[in-house]
């Protein structure tokens, strides 16, 4: 383990990774990007749109039950004007589909089916594929919109055979793995933040400082509700090991068992329903 405060970027993997993504989005008109909703800027990728190339995007904030979507509001409407593309919510574990989304995609897509028919094409299905950092719930979305259709399309002409579509209306194909975006992130308090939500290897950081920074990062808005949970005075790793009697066999608190516990327990949800990003 790691014991400095730095979160380590693997270059190989990134670059593998981002191939293997460009090689995806040459096949598709549509992107659906899904954000985490508890980090919805940190869980935005610095060059996005470079990497989309430009294509249009639906931007889904998902994981919103882990969060409370009055407070959510201003960071959709953020995120709205700043991308120009549109935002919706989403809780891709729960929700029975995500058939709402699709009539997005549609809207988003028409203009490309529209210059393919103008180039004297017939028409076809829009071609989209899911985007996002680890974790943010991509395979779970894809899950959603291909429950109710099963009609898997296989390799086309000019399709990489291994990637594999499936028709998820008459008007839309869905390529079935996600395409993992490249994690890099200089901003160390965004890496941070993608480490609380799980978006970052574990190798790439050391738990008992990233615990305590989430205790840091909560305590700025949540701290009474903190306190309150946990029935200490102050939001650290020490105190909330005492208080709740985690204590090693040299009578010393059990920080590393702490730091697991308030990981596991803010990414079940189970500590409340926090956004960690600041309004600008
Ligand atoms: P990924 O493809 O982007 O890597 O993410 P994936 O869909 O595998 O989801 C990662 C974890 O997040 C899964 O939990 C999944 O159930 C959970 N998840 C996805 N969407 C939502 C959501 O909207 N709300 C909540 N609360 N959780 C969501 P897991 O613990 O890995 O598995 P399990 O819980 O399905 O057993």
């Amino acid at each position: 383990m790691k014991k400095d405060s730095h979160i380590h970027w693997y270059p190989g993997h990134i670059a593998k990774a981002e191939r293997q993504l460009k090689e995806k989005l040459n096949l598709c008109d549509v992107v659906i990007e899904v954000l985490d909703a508890r980090i919805p800027f940190s869980s935005i990728y610095n060059n996005i749109e470079t990497l989309l190339g430009g294509k249009p995007r639906l931007v889904l904030l998902n994981k919103a039950d882990l969060v409370d979507r009055n407070e959510l509001k201003e960071f959709v409407e953020k995120i709205k004007s700043s991308s120009k593309m549109p935002v919706m919510v989403t809780d891709a574990k729960n929700s029975k589909d995500l058939q709402i989304i699709v009539k997005e995609v549609l809207k988003l897509a028409e203009p490309r089916i529209q210059a393919i028919m103008a180039k004297g094409l017939l028409r076809r299905p829009a071609r989209v594929m899911v985007v996002g950092m680890p974790n943010v719930g991509k395979s779970s979305v894809i899950n959603k919109l291909t429950k109710s259709s099963k009609t898997k399309i296989g390799a086309k002409a000019g399709v990489t055979r291994q990637q594999q579509w499936v028709r998820i209306n008459k008007d839309i194909d869905l390529l079935d793995t996600p395409g993992i975006i490249p994690m890099r992130q200089d901003n160390q308090e965004a890496a941070t933040k993608l480490a609380f939500v799980n978006s970052v290897s574990e190798n790439a950081y050391d738990n008992e400082t990233v615990a305590q920074k989430l205790l840091d990062i909560l305590a700025r808005k949540y701290s009474e509700q903190l306190k309150e949970y946990y029935k200490v005075d102050e939001l650290t790793l020490e105190k909330i090991a005492i208080s709740r009697n985690w204590i090693t066999s040299g009578s010393e608190a059990d920080i590393e068992r702490t730091a697991t516990s308030v990981l596991k327990y803010f990414r079940d949800g189970k500590l409340g329903q926090f956004i960690l990003d600041e309004l600008i």
